[in-house]
């Protein structure tokens, strides 16, 4: 397995600005849901890092659960558009104030298709809460109430993003070199 310090172009965003945002968004969160009807829903597996984060910044009582989503099709950077869901919620989120919680935000079909989900299941609220905001991929219309920062066009690994399925465990998000990496044989 290759050395990230081999593949990495440039760190975006470092631990610091990485771990204080975190705690705006927990703080803000807390602010907008007083009670304790809160339910975090992660999309495995790379909202892992964050939720977890997130959560121990937000200072309401509040549920999590977890759901598993691949989208086919396609390269493996980039979504096409059909999602198929792998894992369901343990949680009957009706009428909970559900936050999804998700690593990025790119072309927008994740989070579209599992929101058109959601609401099937009639939950009180229903909002989005994305680390990153990659808008320059956008082509399915997505809110995003809480975004933590918005970054340019370019494939980023750490803090849950993978790069085939590894680098998920780096503390800071990182742009990748395509030309340096080379994949897992
Ligand atoms: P979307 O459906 O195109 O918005 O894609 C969302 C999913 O693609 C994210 O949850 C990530 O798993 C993955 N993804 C998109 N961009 C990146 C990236 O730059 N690095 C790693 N994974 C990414
Ligand atoms: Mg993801």
């Amino acid at each position: 397995m290759q050395n990230y310090k081999d593949f990495l172009a440039e760190i975006l965003i470092d631990e610091n600005v990485l771990q204080a945002r975190v705690k705006e968004l927990g703080a803000e969160i807390s602010a907008d849901y007083p009670d304790s009807n809160l339910l975090l829903i992660c999309i495995l597996r790379g909202g892992v890092p964050f939720m977890v984060d997130l959560s121990r910044n937000i200072t309401s009582p509040h549920m999590m659960d977890f759901m598993a989503v691949s989208s086919y099709g396609v390269g493996k950077r980039e979504s096409s558009g059909m999602v198929r869901f792998t894992m369901d919620l343990q949680t009957d989120i009706h009428n909970k104030d559900v936050l999804l919680v998700e690593d990025i935000v790119d072309s927008g079909h994740t989070i579209a298709s599992v929101l058109e989900l959601l609401q099937v299941r009639q939950p009180n609220s229903l909002k989005v809460c994305a680390l990153l905001d990659k808008a320059e991929r956008r082509e399915a219309v997505v809110p995003i109430h809480y975004r933590g920062f918005n970054i340019p066009n370019k494939y980023v690994f750490g803090y849950g993003l993978d790069i085939d399925d590894y680098y998920r465990n780096l503390p800071f998000i990182g742009v990748v070199d395509l030309e340096k990496y080379i994949p897992p044989a």
